[in-house]
């Protein structure tokens, strides 16, 4: 079977079992299996391929995929092939022209790798090359996945390596403080990792080069640290960029500091391209209590701290520093899951078609984006995004600053402006009030007073509460129902009689359908009040 435009016939989706030591995930799980099938592929699994990850044989098959005995068999008889892992040599030797390999492939990391697979002529897609800025991109975003399970299973980590309880407790036996936890770099694993920890209990700090990440932190239940230094920390695309030696200087100050005062100390810093920032020296360690934890996120990368030891957990000084590079493979179940679920939602960007081929449209920018190989020949890396979107984060550092001017969505109006539009609805309204009926003026009053102080209302209200508003101002929306009541009222109840059957039926649906609207949104504005408070 093979790829082509102009080959009608389904394709069929390998998935082998991942041969890296110790990897345990699978790229694709039974729910995901389903799915493709119903997108029009066939889907075989490697025997034993999820068995790490606690997915059997007989899961995938009841899903409707068919099991390969072995890897041979699995790579020949596929035209696309799902990888969690980069292919070693010997599972490239098993590939044949016009095949597609999707994974984590970092070509800039694995030029080799990038010509064996073009000397192959196959096409590849290396899905940590995907243009996650693309708000379409992010159901496919396996990075964002991975470092989510990342982050919450350095907690994890972390709280086995650690002789204490995360939360404070007063028990009869005496009173137990509560954990301090300090997390270096609030990116996606970061944020993880602080809702994790807090959640556990934990007091938790965060520092971040890029200051826009700040209220995503207090969100999540942290407390955001400052490098006392003046310093922009975004390199573009949402990323961090090398900082100036002044404000390095600064930042090892405040580390130092945090190291003394904090428990466990989680590093997630890392810079696109660059070997990962030292920021917790040997020193720090030695400073640090006897029983404390370091858990170095950034290990496979030269890591944040300098006594990582990548891949092991070592004592140093009394602390536990733990360098696993595996930690989304130490959840393979949930990884697994949430990885199968992207590759499936690329897959169907691949296939709009959905009759089970797959087009890798270069006109695409996410396609574009995560293309490494095309029929052969290298085309990484992609050409920038024509119009870079902003990174999803900068929208809260504008929020910040309006909100700290008392204003909403769109700031102040000049003094000046706001002058003209008064002045022009006083004449207006003067207009209206010499022309008008006597009875119309009065509703018109009303209207022109609730304009305003709805108006005000909403003007000073922080744009992150804006749904909630909007969900309760729904909720009292409801008023009308005033309406329905008086229509179903008994006649000596009413000014014009009792109204006819047809027009009381109408009026109870009314009653029914507003009292959703009315005790449905205040539930929802409660729900979502709720996620602001901690
Ligand atoms: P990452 O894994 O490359 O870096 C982790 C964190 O370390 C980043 O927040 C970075 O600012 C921080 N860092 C780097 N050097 C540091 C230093 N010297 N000191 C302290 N912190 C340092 O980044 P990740 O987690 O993959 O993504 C980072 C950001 O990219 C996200 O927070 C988001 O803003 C953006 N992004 C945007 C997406 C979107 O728009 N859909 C999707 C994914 C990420």
């Amino acid at each position: 079977m093979q790829t082509g435009d102009n080959a009608p016939m389904p394709q069929r989706i390998g998935v082998p079992r991942e041969v890296y030591p110790g990897e345990k995930r699978v790229a694709t799980v039974p729910d995901a299996v389903a799915k493709l099938v119903k997108l029009g592929f066939a889907v075989v699994v490697e025997q034993g391929a999820g068995e790490l990850a606690d997915l059997s044989d007989e899961a995938f098959v009841q899903a409707g995929a068919t099991i390969a005995p072995n890897a041979a068999a699995l790579w020949s008889g596929s035209d696309i092939v799902f990888k969690v892992r980069a292919p070693t040599s010997d599972e490239v030797a098993l590939m044949h022209e016009g095949q597609t390999l999707i994974g984590f492939l970092w070509p800039a990391q694995n030029p080799d790798l990038m010509q064996q697979l073009a000397a192959k002529k196959v096409t590849a897609l290396s899905i940590d090359a995907l243009p996650r800025t693309l708000s379409r991109a992010q159901k496919m975003d396996a990075l964002t996945s991975m470092a989510g399970v990342s982050g919450y299973r350095a907690v994890v980590e972390a709280a086995n390596a650690f002789g204490r309880f995360f939360n404070g407790q007063i028990t009869a036996a005496g009173k137990v403080p509560p954990a301090k936890v300090f997390i270096a770099g609030a990116g996606v694993a970061g944020l993880a990792a602080i809702g994790a920890a807090a959640s556990l209990g934990a007091i938790v700090r965060a520092n971040d080069t890029r200051a826009e990440v700040a209220d995503q932190v207090v969100s999540l239940g942290g407390e955001f640290v400052k490098v006392d230094y003046e310093e922009e920390g975004s390199g573009g695309g949402g990323y961090a960029k090398v900082m100036s030696e002044g404000f390095q200087a600064a930042q090892r100050e405040m580390y130092a500091k945090q190291a003394q005062e904090c428990d466990i100390i989680i590093t997630t810093a890392l810079i696109p391209g660059k070997p990962a920032p030292k920021l917790i020296t040997a020193e720090m360690v030695q400073s640090m209590k006897p029983g404390s934890v370091i858990v170095d996120m950034a290990a496979e990368q030269g890591g944040n701290c300098e006594l990582t030891e990548p891949g092991k957990a070592v004592v140093k000084h009394g602390v536990t520093i733990v360098g696993y590079t595996d930690l989304a493979s130490r959840m393979a179940r949930q990884s697994s899951t949430l990885y199968g679920t992207n590759l499936f939602r690329l897959t169907e960007e691949l296939c709009k078609t959905k009759d089970g081929v797959i087009n890798v449209n270069m006109q695409d920018d996410a396609i574009r984006g995560l293309t490494v190989i095309k029929d052969g020949e290298i085309t990484w890396p992609a050409p920038p995004l024509a119009a870079a979107p902003k990174p999803a984060a900068k929208p809260l550092v504008a929020v910040e600053k309006k909100s700290a001017h008392g204003h909403g969505s769109s700031g102040p109006m000049p003094a000046k402006t706001l002058a003209i539009v008064f002045g022009l609805g006083a004449l207006a309204f003067w207009a209206i009030g010499a022309h008008a009926p006597a009875a119309f003026l009065g509703h018109f009053t009303v209207f022109v007073l609730a304009c305003f102080i709805g108006y005000m209302v909403v003007w000073n209200v922080t744009p992150a509460l804006h749904t909630p508003l909007m969900s309760v101002t729904n909720a009292i929306s409801s008023i009308i129902v005033i309406g329905a009541l008086v229509q179903i009222l008994p006649p000596e109840a009413g000014t014009n009689g009792r109204p006819d059957a047809l027009i009381q039926w109408m009026a109870f649906g009314g009653i029914v359908l507003t009292a959703i609207n009315m005790f449905g949104g205040f539930a929802v504005t409660r729900r979502m009040l709720d996620m602001f408070r901690k």
